[in-house]
């Protein structure tokens, strides 16, 4: 077991594939896109799979495929396919936008894979445009009717944004009527790989809360599964769940089991750290498992308990903020 210097147990990777995207939420990244990396600075399948089995074998038994939105980078099938064989991992699963998944779907659950987390910040075409900067709503809807065709456990991912879909939460909470799906509202985080347009959290976690309870005054506290960044919560007698991440207020940093890999390979120990280590370059440097395996280690014993005051440094000194997509969600 992979135990870091507070004693929390890591078990779950989020490795992002790309930084690329084929929407443009503006709370991600700005309209003209990023400074996409090349070919050459993403880390490659095959290094990929090195780095995950060094790191299952090592204690990972979770890895969650994120971006950018994963479906864009070539051949991720492939990877999908491959990352499904591993000895030892216990769970596959993925973070996309839905604009190119339908078709995949049926393959991915032939692969095993149980659960899919799914972007919708509104049920809305109109509001969908006005915060994606494109015109896919309706692909996004097939997706999830595909997902849940084949039996997928679907989590739908609204980030909460002032002024943009607060008039979506009600509708969003009302799919849990019929369908099995845990929606989950989302505080807006400082990611939109702009200067200085993020303004602080206008809706956080205690304020959704009681914009659903206004309306649900019947809503039941459910017990959250161990490490669940979500506060769960479900609407007697309907069939799915309600979830409240306060990814802003971080008030789950202290059971933290997971670690991330960014599109570059960078090591991240916490969503709003700088980075710890390049695992991509220790590998084309010639490192052999085990040296790249005491780097590891060495960066588990150093994490520290909540990686805010990372993202404040950087942001006084670049005056930017990181794009969710370079992070990796
Ligand atoms: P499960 O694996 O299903 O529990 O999903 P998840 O919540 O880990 O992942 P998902 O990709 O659906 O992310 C949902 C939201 O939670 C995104 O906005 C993430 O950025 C945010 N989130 C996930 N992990 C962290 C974290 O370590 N810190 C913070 N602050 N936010 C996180
Ligand atoms: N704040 C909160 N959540 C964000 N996401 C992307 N950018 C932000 C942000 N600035 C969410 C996406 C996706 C998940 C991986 O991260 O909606 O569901
Ligand atoms: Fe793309 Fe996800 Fe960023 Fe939206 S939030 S631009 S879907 S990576």
């Amino acid at each position: 077991m992979l135990v870091d210097n507070h004693g929390r147990k890591i078990n779950y990777l989020r490795l992002a594939v790309t930084d690329r995207c084929n929407l443009r939420c503006f709370y991600c990244m700005p309209e003209d896109g990023l400074n996409w990396l090349s070919r050459t600075e993403l880390m490659s399948y095959e290094e990929m799979l090195r780095a995950t089995t060094l790191l299952v074998k090592m204690g990972i038994e979770k890895i969650r495929i994120t971006g950018g939105e994963p479906f864009v980078r070539k051949d991720i099938m492939k990877l999908l396919t491959t990352l499904s064989q591993l000895n030892g991992l216990k769970e596959l699963s993925i973070t996309t936008n839905g604009v190119l998944t339908a078709p995949h779907v049926a393959e991915m659950k032939a692969l095993g894979i149980r659960s899919v987390n799914l972007s919708l910040d509104t049920l809305d075409a109109n509001r969908f445009f006005a915060i994606t900067r494109r015109d896919e709503f309706a692909d996004v809807m097939t997706t999830l009717d595909e997902l849940l065709k084949h039996d997928f456990e679907v989590k739908i991912n609204a980030v909460v944004m002032d002024g943009r879909n607060t008039q979506d939460i009600i509708p969003i909470v009302e799919l849990t009527k019929d369908l099995p799906v845990s929606v989950r509202f989302i505080e807006e985080m400082p990611f939109n790989g702009d200067e200085d347009s993020y303004r602080g959290v206008v809706w956080d976690h205690v304020r959704i809360l009681d914009e659903i309870t206004d309306h649900y005054p019947q809503i039941q506290k459910l017990v959250d599964p161990a490490y669940s960044t979500a506060y769960n919560y479900q609407i007697p007698g309907h069939k799915g769940s309600v979830g409240i991440i306060a990814a802003y207020s971080r008030t789950f940093c202290g059971t933290c089991n997971r670690i991330r890999i960014t599109p570059q390979g960078t090591l991240k120990n916490c969503l709003y750290d700088d980075g710890v280590l390049n695992i991509k370059d220790l590998m084309r440097s010639g490192a052999s498992d085990g040296e790249i395996e005491k780097y590891l280690l060495n960066a588990f014993n150093h994490r520290s308990v909540d990686g805010w005051e990372a993202e404040r440094l950087r942001v006084e000194k670049t005056g930017v903020h990181e794009s969710m997509a370079t992070i990796g969600g």
